[in-house]
């Protein structure tokens, strides 16, 4: 085993201080809330988290795809003490301030597209879809929303009803909001039709064309296709490259495209927003996690000609466009720029993706390895052959690589994700990619002798 420069584990796991927070947890937090492990942060700084008993840990979670400066980053942490000494409330839904302006003409000019642009905000990335489904029926004056299977878009009623990533996501909480139809995805490591790229020709267009819109979904009553560019929960699955591209056709029948970038957006893939890899450029655009660095923020940014459908009183949230998770907003995308984390991003994503590939033609129980930047999924199977999905030996490889000293967590139900924060260092990574290669080492031995 290589020495450690970061990772440092002293206690078992949990410890006895992260051991009692977990157990006053059970008793007074929501059980709805599912965890991977007892970690019990006390402090996080960068790319590195301490725990209540001392324990450190290089973090390839990013609290979830959110932490894309690191955490506390001094930049973030100053703008946001210097705003909450001037105002740390003013509800936008019913008063002005100039911050929001200016994040507001940040994002518009980041945002692909040359056309004008208007962003309403939220807190979550839920309610960056909400709105979304709220504007596009109102600018379409159509019911029915498009969306795919795999997908993830939140867990409010409006949003849950757009995911199809978990039933216990639905359970107990049916029904949803009708009309909205999910298609597949075209996840081609698990082609539903078991067909191969690019010999396949796209048929899951076809099949979509064929069985749905011949079938039983009247086109012109569509109001929106969501889509993430690369899906996250579902299990970090990149559809192929003309995809999205092929999919425009559903445009010329007045479908609105909106793209969730909650999880992909904000510099994580390599460009600002995930879909930017996929040559279109989506009418409504969801932005949450990374933008503010850790601060509730959300944004919806849609082509002004939808926006301007709204009237004032039709959408607002007392909380939406905090001014304090604006500033760090502000200040997440000058550090975004100043330290070219979309460049870090790409670079050490190339690094790693490298490394994985490696560890794919090394072990059986790595079946597939995609991702784009720092968005990357390492798909663990049982074998290789049968595809048959390594869920139990995924949860083993993190909780493994929890106990050495790593924050790695799956997406969907056997893929560990690796996406540390977009200012990761190269030792950082290296480091963190060493322990996650023992845990796989050690899963896969286990399963070879099975
Ligand atoms: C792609 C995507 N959309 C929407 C959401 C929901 O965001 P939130 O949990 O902030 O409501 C998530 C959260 O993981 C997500 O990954």
């Amino acid at each position: 085993m290589k020495a450690r420069k970061f990772a440092k584990v002293s206690t078992k796991l949990p410890g006895v201080k992260a051991a009692a927070v977990v157990k006053r947890t059970a008793e007074y937090v929501s059980p709805s809330i599912s965890r991977f492990y007892p970690l019990v942060v006390e402090s996080a700084h960068g790319s590195l988290v301490k725990d209540v008993d001392g324990n450190q840990f290089i973090d390839f979670s990013s609290g979830i795809a959110v932490l894309a400066t690191g955490s506390t980053h001094p930049k973030v942490v100053k703008a946001i003490q210097e705003q909450a000494e001037k105002f740390v409330h003013f509800s936008y839904t019913d008063f002005y301030y100039e911050n929001l302006v200016e994040l507001s003409e940040k994002l518009v000019s980041m945002a692909p597209g040359e056309f004008a642009k208007m962003v309403y905000y939220g807190n979550s990335g839920a309610e960056a879809i909400e709105a979304a489904m709220k504007l596009t029926r109102n600018y379409t004056r159509r019911p029915l929303f498009l969306s795919h299977s795999g997908a993830f878009h939140g867990r409010t009623m409006g949003a849950l009803s757009l995911t199809a990533s978990k039933p216990i996501q639905r359970k107990g909480a049916l029904p949803l909001v009708p009309d909205t139809v999910h298609f597949p995805f075209p996840y081609c490591y698990r082609c539903p039709w078991k067909q191969t790229f690019p010999e396949c020709d796209y048929y899951c267009i076809d099949y979509f064309k064929e069985q749905y819109l011949e079938k039983f979904v009247p086109v012109d009553e569509v109001a929106a296709y969501f889509f993430e560019p690369i899906q996250g929960e579902g299990g970090y699955v990149v559809p192929p490259p003309e995809y999205f591209r092929k999919m425009e056709f559903l445009r010329r029948e007045g479908v609105v495209f909106v793209s969730d970038e909650i999880q992909t957006g904000v510099g994580r893939t390599g460009k600002f927003l995930g879909i930017e890899h996929f040559g279109i450029v989506p009418d409504v655009v969801a932005i949450a996690k990374g933008i503010a660095s850790g601060l509730p923020l959300s944004a919806t940014l849609a082509k002004a000609k939808i926006m301007e459908s709204w009237k004032p009183g039709q959408h607002a949230s007392t909380f939406g466009a905090n001014p304090v998770a604006v500033q760090a907003a502000l200040a997440t995308l000058d550090v975004m720029k100043s330290e070219r984390l979309m460049e870090n991003a790409k670079k050490m994503g190339a690094r790693a993706m490298k490394r994985l590939r490696e560890l794919k033609d090394k072990y059986e129980i790595v079946g597939d390895v995609r991702g784009l930047g720092l968005f990357i999924g390492v798909e663990i199977v049982k074998d290789k052959m049968t595809k048959a999905r390594g869920e139990k030996e995924a949860g083993q490889i993190i909780e493994y690589c929890f106990r050495h000293g790593l924050l790695a967590i799956t997406a969907g139900r056997n893929t560990i994700r690796v996406i540390p924060p977009l200012t990761t260092s190269e030792e950082e990574l290296d480091e963190g990619l060493d322990i996650l290669e023992e845990g796989i080492a050690q899963i896969n031995s286990v399963v070879a002798k099975a």
